[in-house]
């Protein structure tokens, strides 16, 4: 059943993995990671504000390795090799400034504005868009066979995917246009409403952030153009061929209803979904026919241990039924089911009995 994941990490150069909130998708980007890595590929997982033990696991530390890919020692064959990288959205913003603002003088000048320091780490979808810049310096570097993309819980859309399409109507967004033209033509052009809000923001925050903005504005100005090519590539790259969407779920009623939301967003994105992984799934405990004769038992322990026998194997079912749902509507992609582990998954080796599950290695 598994077998079909080993293919696509075999094939794919990105691999984006999404999915409800909890359902194990950092969990899942690393586990593929590291089969990918003992496969003989280079392979860099990205991912965005991991659970602090898989962070350990993965060698990670916030401080060191923000945005920069940091090798996993130990893990890998045949050539193969595991990146991580943690994506700090206010640092790759910086680094965008620094590296697109021609020179030092302006970037500094932004970077220390107060207006840009609320700004880059608030803008709403601003981590989201710098995962995308992020993803397009890794793939025009070239380093890696392939990259491996974990996704913040989305519900019916995926964030990454609408981020350049935000910050481009935010760009062409009329107060920002008004803000960035010469005076005079911003006093004949300016509408009612733009002046209202300036006067507004200047009487709230006093004239000298209303100039200070102005200021943010116009510097940024230049780079437009640069922002919306790199997203349109991005938007591109998403939809290749060599790109494959995997949805990470859990057994469960609610996580199943936000997943086939999530497959229908995908598919009707024109991208490719390729594989659904249902993950911490319980196992189904061994049936006990004699349980219909214990039903008199007196209480104590054994009646205990029965009464909970059945509730996991109810639960057990209702999970079977929750799946056989996703499995339909994953008709004709790859399908992989992981168990509920009793250990929790933090470290490089259980990471990497889930990726023999994930793959049938
Ligand atoms: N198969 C499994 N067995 C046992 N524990 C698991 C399994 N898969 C994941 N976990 C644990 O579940 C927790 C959540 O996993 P993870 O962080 O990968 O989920 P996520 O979907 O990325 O969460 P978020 O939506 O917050 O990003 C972690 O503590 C992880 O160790
Ligand atoms: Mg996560």
């Amino acid at each position: 059943m598994s077998v079909e994941l080993a293919e696509v990490i075999s094939r794919a150069e990105l691999v984006v993995t999404c999915g409800p909130g909890g359902v194990g998708k950092t969990t899942t980007a690393a586990a593929l990671g590291i089969a990918a890595a003992l496969s003989g590929r280079r392979v860099v997982v990205m991912t965005v504000d991991p659970a602090r033990r898989l962070a350990d696991a993965l060698g990670l530390d916030i401080q060191a390795h923000a945005n920069d890919p940091h090798q996993v020692e130990g893990v890998g064959a045949d050539g193969g090799s595991l990146w991580a990288l943690m994506l700090d959205a206010e640092a790759t913003f910086d680094r965008l400034i620094t590296e697109r603002a021609g020179d030092p003088d302006k970037a500094d000048k932004i970077l220390t504005n107060r207006v840009y320091r609320s700004i880059a780490g608030s803008l709403a979808g601003a981590q989201d868009y710098m995962a995308i810049e992020r993803l397009h310096q890794l793939n025009a570097a070239g380093q890696f066979d392939l990259i491996i993309i974990d996704t913040p819980p989305s519900r019916d859309a995926i964030d990454l995917l609408v981020a350049p399409d935000r910050l481009v109507r935010f760009l062409g967004h009329p107060i920002y246009r008004a803000l960035t033209m010469p005076q005079r033509s911003f006093a004949r052009v300016a509408n009612a409403g733009t002046t209202a809000f300036l006067w507004i923001v200047r009487r709230l925050a006093g004239p000298r952030l209303v100039e200070e903005t102005i200021e943010f504005f116009k510097s940024l100005s230049g780079m437009e153009e640069g922002l919306r090519r790199r997203a349109a590539e991005v938007a591109v790259l998403l939809r290749a061929k060599s790109t494959s969407f995997l949805i990470v779920s859990s057994p469960r009623a609610e996580a199943v209803a936000e997943s086939t939301h999530l497959a229908s967003a995908v598919v009707d994105g024109g991208f490719r979904l390729d594989g659904v992984v249902i993950n911490l799934v319980h196992p189904l405990p061994r049936a006990l026919d004699a349980l219909d004769d214990l039903d008199g038992l007196e209480p104590g322990p054994l009646a205990d241990q029965v009464a909970y026998h059945r509730e996991l194997s109810q639960l057990a079912r209702s999970e079977r039924d929750e799946m056989e749902g996703l499995i339909r509507l994953a008709s004709g992609v790859a399908v992989a089911e992981l168990p509920l582990l009793e250990i929790d998954v933090h470290d490089v080796a259980s990471l990497t009995k889930l990726a023999a599950l994930l793959t049938g290695g």
